[in-house]
Parts: C-alpha cells; structure tokens; sequence
C-alpha cells in the first residue's frame, strides 16, 4: 500500500494504519493555503540566507524554486500531489525533489506549527481584504437604490404592525449602518492579527539567529508575536472573524428575511427580479425568491462555524494540539459562504423594484399617524401623557365608526379637543409626518440624501 509523503518518519518503524493516515492528512482541504505557504517559505529562506545559514546561491536556488512552484501551480500546470500529508508537506517535497539536498534546508528554524500559524494569518488577510470590498459593494447598492427611493413611503414597523410612516430608502439606509459597523470591524481584524508567528518554532522558537523582524517585514506584517507559546496557540483572530462574519450573516438573514416578506402577495412591497427567483416543480406559477432564502439560511451554518471553532479552542492545553488543524474548514467555508451571501445580496438590491403603491396603501391602515395627531396637540400645549390618552379614545371611536383618521370631520374632531383646527388635516398627511421628522438619522428625505452622501463619502 503506497505511503503518504511525510515529514516525520525517523522515530517510527512501522508505518501508520491507512486509515489513520486519511483520518489525519489534512492536504485535501489545506490545500487552500499554497501560495501563503509559498510567499512564507519565500521570506524564511530570503531570512536564511540573510543571516548566513545558507549561502546566497542556495538562498537564491530556493527562492527561484518557490517562485516558479508557485507560478505552476497558478497556472494550473502542476498538480498538488495528493499522496502528501499536508500542504506544507507538498512543498517541501516537491522542491526536494526538484533541486536535492538543499531542498532539505528550507525547514531549519522552523516548524509547521509557526508555519501554519502564519499561513492562516496571510490567508485571512487577504480574504478579509476582499470581503471588506464585498461589503462596500453592497452598501453602494443600497444607498443607490435608496436615493431612487427617498419619496417612496412605506410604513414602519415595529412587533410588525404598522407603526410610523418612512420611506423605502430610510429603510434601506438601515442596513448600510449596520454593513458599515461590519466593514469597520473587519478591518479592526486585520489589525490586531497583523502579526507574524514565523519564527515561535515548534513551541519555544530557535536555536539559531533567526531575524524575525525581517521576515515580519518580508511579509506586510506590523510586528512579530511576543510569545512562541502562544503564538503556535493562537487562534482568537479567526474565532474574531468567525464572530465578524456572523454579524455579517446576521444583517445578511434580516435583510433577506424583509425581502422575502416585502416580495410575498401579502405586502407586494417589492418585486424581486427574475433572473434571481426560482420556480416550482408542480405550481407553474411560482416564482420564489430563492436567493434570499438562501441566505437566511446559511446564516446558521456560518453561526455553526463560529461554535464549532469556539468549542475546539475550549479549554486546550498549550502549546499547539493536533485539534487545532480542524480550525480550517469552519474558516474556509464561512469565507466561502459570505462571499456569496454578500454578492446575491448586493444583485438582488440593485434589480429590485419597489411598489411605491403598496406601501402606500398599507399606510392606510393601523391608524399610522397616530403619533402626529398627538404632537399636534403638544404643539398647541397639551401636556404628552395626556395627548396620548385623548387620541387613544379618538381611535377607539374610529374604531367603533370603522373610520380612519383623515375621514373624521373637524366638529367630531373638536368634541374631543377645542384645539382642533383646520390644519389638522394637512399636519396628518403622510407626506408631512415623513418631513415633520427633519431631525439627523430621521426619515425626511433632506435628512436620509445627507447621510447617503456621507456614506458615499465614507467609502470613497
Ligand atoms: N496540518 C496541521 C494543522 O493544520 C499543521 C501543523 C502540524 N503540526 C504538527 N505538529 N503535526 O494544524
């Protein structure tokens, strides 16, 4: 039975059962990190040579290597050879191989413990890197497809029920706040995991002369890590971006939830576009808005990565422990989910449609601007407890008439307050209660195009 290529084989003498092997190879997914494994072994060696551990033609061999490994392996011209234990170990091999002994000189200094630890470091950070310009993708969508809706009302909601009027694009503008705070704290995350382990060894660092500011430097990292113990034991950045990434998928899940509300015959506030809906295989009519379900529901999965990394870390011994390999998938999946989550989303914002109609219709309903008849009255002098109790027993009489509130007339409008007045009735229309709210981070139009222009601002 053909052996897996491994780095370790020495102390042993008797090979591992092959089920063993396949149980604890891990090339199958960490594959994903070549070209960090690369650029890193790149750095180490350029460190090597520096330092005099190697000479500068070996240093120069190894690099030339690297280098033309990495472009095959972007090319798709040389396969990664799945006879390996890991990712780490297919490089090694590979250039082994290819240029002999000094192939065997790449991992003095160095352990796969350090060298993982930096691999998902420089992984993350590039991956964080496009997410944050996914993110910013989608908040431009929002804030152009809510400054087509400044003037489109809709009623607002809250425990569901029709609570105040606003507009679709005050709405919409919810959300950027929501994607910006998780913009802000992906990069905050690329802050605090900007440093570089390479160098912490296998738990204690090295022997030799290592220059790890260098390879630090090599490599776009802010500084080194202070403690090799508990470098090799890190794993708090991808549990924060883990954490991150939910957040992100809760927005994501809320978002999608009032798409598929707004797009159901029940509100018709929103028609989703086609070419983002599917159909039913029994009910020629349907057209189901797939996407954003779809989202909502890989939200638990992403939730699920976040547990399932959190309850591996629990409780670990230091320094590094083999259960620290599983931290992988959960990561690469999460990245993997969010980025498509954030691209659906930012389509199926952009080719929206609003009904302006059936939002406004639902406004007719649920007494909406209930609130206003009361700060009318406030603003002729009536205390607020006492306003809101009068325009309760006004309602009860709507109620009782099955009468809205425009459709009372002034004289049974005055049996309940002297105050009212013929202005009462233009101080109620939506259009007013909407511009009536002209204070920052309301939704009169003026106030909702300033914070579009912010946000536009903000990402430019
Ligand atoms: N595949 C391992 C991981 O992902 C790499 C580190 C292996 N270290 C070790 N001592 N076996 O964690």
């Amino acid at each position: 039975m053909m052996m897996l290529a491994q780095l370790w084989g020495g102390v042993f003498d008797t090979s591992p059962l092959k089920i063993f092997e396949d149980f604890n190879q891990s090339l199958p997914f960490d594959q994903a990190l070549w070209a960090f494994d690369i650029l890193g072994s790149i750095a180490h060696v350029s460190m090597l040579g520096k330092q005099g551990y190697l000479t500068e033609e070996e240093a120069h061999t190894l690099v030339l290597g690297l280098q033309s490994l990495y472009q095959e392996l972007e090319a798709g011209t040389t396969p990664i050879d799945m006879a390996c234990e890991d990712i780490h170990s297919f490089v090694e091999k590979t250039l082994t191989d290819r240029l002999g002994t000094v192939g065997k000189k790449i991992h003095m200094g160095r352990s796969r413990n350090d060298q993982v630890a930096l691999d998902m470091k420089l992984y993350t950070r590039a991956k964080i890197t496009q997410l944050i310009v996914q993110v910013e993708g989608l908040v431009h969508a929002l804030c152009t497809q809510a400054s087509q809706n400044l003037n489109t009302i809709m009623p607002g909601f809250t425990h569901l029920q029709v609570a105040q009027p606003i507009t679709f694009g005050h709405h919409l503008m919810a959300y950027t706040e929501m994607f910006l705070r998780d913009r802000s704290r992906l990069s905050d995350c690329l802050v605090r995991l900007n440093t570089c382990p390479l160098g912490a060894g296998a738990l204690a660092t090295s022997t030799f002369n290592l220059d790890r500011q260098f390879v630090a430097e090599q490599l776009g990292f802010d500084d080194v890590t202070y403690n090799s113990l508990d470098t090799v034991s890190d794993r708090d950045y991808l549990i924060e971006l883990l954490s991150d990434l939910s957040l992100v998928m809760m927005h994501l899940s809320r978002l999608s939830e009032e798409l598929v509300l707004w797009n159901s015959q029940a509100f018709g506030f929103v028609v989703l576009e086609k070419s983002l809906c599917t159909g039913s295989s029994m009910m020629p009519q349907k057209q189901n808005p797939d996407g954003a379900e779809l989202i909502r529901g890989k939200t638990g999965r992403v939730y699920g990565s976040l547990i399932s990394l959190l309850t591996t870390m629990k409780s670990l011994p230091l320094a590094y422990n083999k259960d620290m390999q599983e931290d992988k998938e959960p990561v690469f999946d999460a990245i993997t989910q969010v980025s498509g989550c954030l691209e659906i989303m930012r389509a199926m914002i952009s080719g929206l449609r609003a009904n302006a109609e059936s939002m406004r219709k639902l406004c007719e309903k649920g007494f909406i601007a209930a609130t206003d008849v009361a700060d009318y009255l406030v603003n002729k002098g009536v205390p607020f407890r006492e306003s809101h109790e009068l325009v309760g027993a006004i309602i009860r009489h709507c109620q009782a008439e099955n009468l809205t509130l425009e459709q009372l007339d002034l004289p049974t409008l005055r049996g309940f307050s002297s105050l009212f007045d013929a202005d009462f009735f233009e101080s109620i229309a939506l259009e007013a209660c909407i511009n009536q709210r002209n204070i920052v981070g309301g939704p009169a139009p003026a106030q909702v195009q300033s914070r579009i222009n912010t946000v536009l601002e903000i990402l430019s």
